[in-house]
């Protein structure tokens, strides 16, 4: 099976690219992939390639993949998914069974200070993609969307059935990419699936969100900045359980399908960042609240019944997630961000 990931050079999308390659393509996980034995064993396919477009944004890193460079299953190629002819190029030379679709401007704040990068990555670039999908009969395509697009519950959770009622320009982007991908499917039959996660955790994301800024801050014994009261609840799932999920939608029928994917550990942003301070052995009186975000949803809640009615569930407890992801930002040691709060 050959598989084009876009956006593979970023946080989800490269933990996804090793996992298919350390699960499906014979490429060992020694030294990059210390949790992968959780996730061994008993995979539906063999003989899996990569192949990885990105644009290496500020938010890409293609040392995230360099332990994969000397493997033939795996192919980097530099390009913008809004550029179709670098698009229509990488279709007609990879012939892809599947595209799984991970490339989007996904940073909140930097969407509130200017959305326009937002809206030409997240729904034209996917509009590019769809309508190469359709003109090399791309037998897969999965796009990776997010709990945003259904914006902020008090009580209970959002079924996928629930309309979208994004936030910010960030979430209002990915709801018009979802909805642009259902309608391939109802307008022109392209076999799509959407999944729709909760905030993911864990290895190689970018210094300027909240955990590894947290980590890394604690470790240097500088301030946390925390939005408004703390009390915004997030609900959190291990990256690699993420990858997980989506390996096991692609074994479900490609019919414009949405599936909800939660890690059911809903936590409070404060108390996330308590614990981590806790872990790192840094006093909680590092926390500094500073002027709330614009618009910030309050709490973010999936049912996602749907999926694991179909017998995924996630491996990875919070706590043992939390240690590892510490780990690896000891190890891997990237600059603190400074400019955001
Ligand atoms: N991080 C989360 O908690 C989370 C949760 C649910 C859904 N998602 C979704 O998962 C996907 C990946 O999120 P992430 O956190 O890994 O994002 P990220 O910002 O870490 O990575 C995005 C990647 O896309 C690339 N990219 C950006 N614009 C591009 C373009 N025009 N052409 C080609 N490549 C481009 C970047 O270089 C980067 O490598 C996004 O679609 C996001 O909406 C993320």
């Amino acid at each position: 099976m050959r598989i084009l990931v876009t956006g593979g050079a970023g946080f989800i999308g490269a933990n996804f690219v090793h996992h298919l390659l350390h699960r499906h393509g014979s490429v060992p996980a020694d030294t990059c992939c210390p949790d992968h034995p959780r996730y061994a064993g008993d995979p539906s396919w063999d003989d899996v390639e990569v192949v990885t477009l990105d644009a290496l944004t500020y938010a890409g890193d293609r040392d995230q993949l360099a332990p994969l460079d000397e493997h033939a299953v795996h192919r980097f190629v530099h390009g913008d998914i809004r550029d179709p002819e670098v698009v229509d190029q990488v279709l007609r030379e990879t012939e892809p069974d599947a595209v799984v679709h991970f490339a989007a401007e996904s940073h909140v704040d930097r969407s509130i200070e200017s959305g326009l990068d937002f809206v030409t990555t997240n729904v034209v670039g996917t509009q590019v993609l769809l309508d190469a999908a359709r003109r090399y009969d791309v037998a897969r395509f999965l796009h990776v969307s997010t709990d945003e697009v259904y914006g902020s519950i008090d009580d209970g959770s959002f079924t996928e059935n629930h309309p979208y009622d994004p936030s910010s320009p960030y979430s209002a982007s990915k709801a018009g990419s979802d909805l642009l991908v259902r309608a391939h499917h109802r307008t022109y039959g392209l076999p799509v699936t959407v999944t729709r996660c909760t905030n993911n955790y864990g290895p190689r994301q970018n210094a300027e969100k909240l955990l590894p800024k947290t980590i890394l801050r604690a470790q240097a014994g500088k301030k946390i900045p925390v939005y408004g009261d703390g009390m915004n609840v997030r609900d959190w799932l291990y990256v690699k359980d993420h990858c997980q999920a989506i390996e096991h939608v692609f074994d479900l029928p490609f019919d414009g399908s949405v599936y909800n994917i939660a890690g059911r550990t809903e936590v409070p942003n404060i108390r996330l960042i308590e614990e981590v301070l806790d872990l790192i052995g840094r006093p909680r009186g590092l926390v500094e609240f500073v002027t709330d975000r614009l618009g910030h949803d309050r709490r973010y809640s999936l049912d996602d019944s749907r999926l694991r009615s179909t017998g995924w569930e996630p491996r990875t407890e919070l706590a043992t997630g939390l240690a590892e992801t510490i780990a690896w930002y000891t190890r891997s040691n990237p600059p603190i961000t400074e400019t955001r709060a």
